[in-house]
């Protein structure tokens, strides 16, 4: 007889076979986290190369100032839901706020990036319905999409042309078709090409989901993603986003210019029977839109931290995603160097994440360094410096 964790034999002996060594590079042990790009790991200082903070807001005195008075305020948890239990003044405020933030007349924040994503995908999409998304998308995406019962199609990653010959095959379906992209791509850090989907979308008709998860506060004259540095936010019919990276907190959005959006809270499951984000996070979060807003020094900073790194290790010959960006990922070869070489690093106190297959294209283990504006340039020339001195480890390999 099997028993329900027999399953999970395959994956504990193929983990023992990869990572020998403790710290273990999956869910790894952050003791300490003195400051947004320093920590203690394993004993060591390290600098945080792989959290994503890409503005440097977590200990940001405004934003901590503002968490601190909703807790004394309004206290540790809202202990419900928004639809049950109703909304605090504060959820109501950032919605306004981040539809003003977006110019669009609706917006709808949700308990993490991952739900928004549920509970807007789920939602819109049912059973008569056509979803065609980026190949690459993440998996929340992904989890969106199985709630739904539409027909799933995936497209080639960022190949406009692949989208049009499926939207072209759907004739008059496309209707009711949702096309889903991303601003970043999360793994590889490169931008979906918006404005050929724009194109594509305008001659084929359907509505256009970009997830700027990894783009708000990054891209754009004001932070507002690909969408407003591509020009073409007219054609994004929804936004999906993510409190937990720029802003520095948990917790996810939708927006949109279709006033229907509003109707998601009545019929979105992940939405309804989940517990509002707290009175805490909610006020960090609207302080930190102000200042993504206010602050665009934070954004010139980040994106000198992100090229200065990037045109680094390419010099240096590594493997790199296809441009620079707040995600610089380099491909380093087969899962077990991925795992030594992270352990290198570590051990010169540099902590990024590891990610290896089936998550990451083409089968390579890939070193995924999220760069932040907090970083300095010290720190970004340490990172470079630790990988210099780990190279031999990959053997001789020319980029090519
Ligand atoms: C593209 C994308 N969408 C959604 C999410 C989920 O965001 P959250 O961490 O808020 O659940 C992520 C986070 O990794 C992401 O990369």
């Amino acid at each position: 007889m099997m028993s329900l964790f027999d399953k999970f034999q395959s994956l504990s002996d193929a983990r023992h076979a990869l990572i020998q060594v403790e710290p273990s590079p999956i869910g790894t042990r952050i003791d300490e986290v003195l400051s947004p790009t320093e920590g203690r790991v394993d004993g060591r200082s390290v600098i945080l190369a792989g959290t994503n903070n890409y503005l440097g807001l977590t200990f940001d005195p405004d934003c901590i100032a503002a968490a601190h008075a909703a807790l004394d305020r309004e206290g540790t948890g809202t202990t419900g839901s928004r639809m049950a239990n109703g909304s605090y003044a504060s959820h109501t405020r950032l919605e306004e706020e981040l539809a003003r933030f977006f110019a669009r007349p609706s917006a709808v924040v949700f308990s993490t990036g991952y739900v928004a994503n549920l509970g807007l995908i789920g939602t819109l999409a049912g059973a008569d319905d056509v979803i065609v998304l980026d190949a690459d998308c993440h998996a929340s995406i992904y989890d969106a999409c199985r709630l739904t019962g539409a027909d799933i199609i995936r497209f080639r990653h960022n190949d406009a042309g692949d989208l049009e010959k499926r939207l072209r095959r759907l004739g008059e379906r496309t209707a009711n078709t949702l096309i889903v992209v991303e601003g970043i791509y999360s793994m590889l850090g490169d931008q979906a090409p918006l404005r050929e989907i724009v194109a594509v979308k305008r001659r084929h008709g359907g509505y256009l989901l970009v997830d700027e998860a990894h783009s708000l506060g990054v891209l754009g004259a004001h932070g507002r993603g690909l969408a407003e540095a591509e020009g073409v936010e007219a054609d994004v019919d929804f936004v999906v986003g993510t409190f937990s990276k720029s802003l520095g907190a948990i917790g996810g959005f939708a927006a949109s210019h279709h006033p229907e959006l509003d109707m998601i809270r009545y019929a979105s499951r992940p939405y309804i029977f989940t517990a509002s984000p707290s009175p805490a996070t909610i006020a960090s979060v609207r302080t930190a839109l102000q200042i993504v807003h206010s602050r665009g020094e934070l954004r010139q900073r980040l994106w000198a931290n992100a090229e200065r790194l990037y045109h680094g290790l390419a010099r240096l010959g590594f493997e790199l995603g296809p441009e620079p960006g707040p995600v610089v990922a380099t491909l380093l070869g087969s899962p077990q160097q991925g795992v030594a070489f992270w352990h290198g690093l570590l051990d010169r106190g540099v902590y990024v994440n590891l990610v290896l297959p089936p998550a990451t294209p083409g089968g390579q283990a890939l070193m995924r360094i999220s760069v932040s504006a907090a970083h300095n340039t010290t720190q970004i020339d340490q990172v470079i410096a630790a990988f210099a001195a780990l190279k031999p480890m990959l053997g001789h390999h020319e980029p090519e």
